[in-house]
C-alpha cells in the first residue's frame, strides 16, 4: 500500500488593499449584497459574487426556509442564476462574504460540500479553472480552482 498526498495551494491576504481591483470590486459586491440574505433562523448572512468572463457580475444570497433542508447557500443561488442566465459564458471568480453578530466574520467560511460541488460542475463544463475568494477581517483567502477544494471529486468523466 502506498500512501498518497494531495496538496492545495492558496494565497492569504491580510488586507483587502492586497488584492487588485477586479477583485476589490467583486469582494465589494458580495458585502454590499448581503443585506438581502434571508437568514431569519441561522442569522448568518452570505453574500457571493460572480464575474463572468464577459464582464457581467451576479450576486446571490442563502435563502433560508421554516423547513431548515429546503434553503439554499449563497454560492449556490449565485451560481445557479449565472448559469440560468448565461449558459455559455464562463466563469471567472468568484467572491463569497458572510456576517453574522453584526460584523463580518473573522476569518473565511469556505464553502459548504454541496456548494463545493455545485461550483465544480461548472468548472469542469467549461474548462476553465474558478478563482474564489473568501473575505474575512483578519484573512482575505484566495484559491485558483475550486477541484483544490474537492481532491476526490465526482464529475461527468464516470458518466461517459
Ligand atoms: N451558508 C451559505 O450560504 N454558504 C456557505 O458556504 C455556508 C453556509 C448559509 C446556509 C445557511 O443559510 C446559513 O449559511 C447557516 O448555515
Amino acid at each position: 500500500m502506498q500512501k498518497v498526498e494531495y496538496k492545495i495551494n492558496l494565497f492569504e491576504a491580510t488586507s483587502i488593499e492586497e488584492l487588485d481591483n477586479e477583485d476589490i470590486n467583486l469582494v465589494e459586491k458580495s458585502q454590499k449584497v448581503l443585506k438581502n440574505a434571508y437568514a431569519p433562523y441561522s442569522k448568518f448572512r452570505v453574500g457571493a459574487a460572480i464575474l463572468l468572463d464577459n464582464g457581467k457580475i451576479i450576486t446571490g444570497t442563502n435563502q433560508e426556509n421554516s423547513a431548515y433542508p429546503s434553503g439554499l447557500c449563497a454560492e449556490r443561488v449565485a451560481m445557479f442564476y449565472a448559469n440560468s442566465q448565461y449558459p455559455n459564458v464562463p466563469v471567472k471568480t468568484i467572491a463569497i462574504t458572510a456576517f453574522f453578530n453584526n460584523d463580518y466574520i473573522a476569518k473565511p467560511a469556505p464553502p459548504c460540500g454541496s456548494c463545493r460541488q455545485v461550483l465544480l460542475e461548472t468548472e469542469t463544463r467549461f474548462k476553465k479553472p474558478i478563482k474564489m475568494i473568501l473575505f474575512g477581517k483578519e484573512k482575505i483567502q484566495i484559491i485558483e480552482g475550486i477541484h483544490q477544494l474537492l481532491p476526490l471529486n465526482f464529475t461527468d468523466d464516470f458518466l461517459k
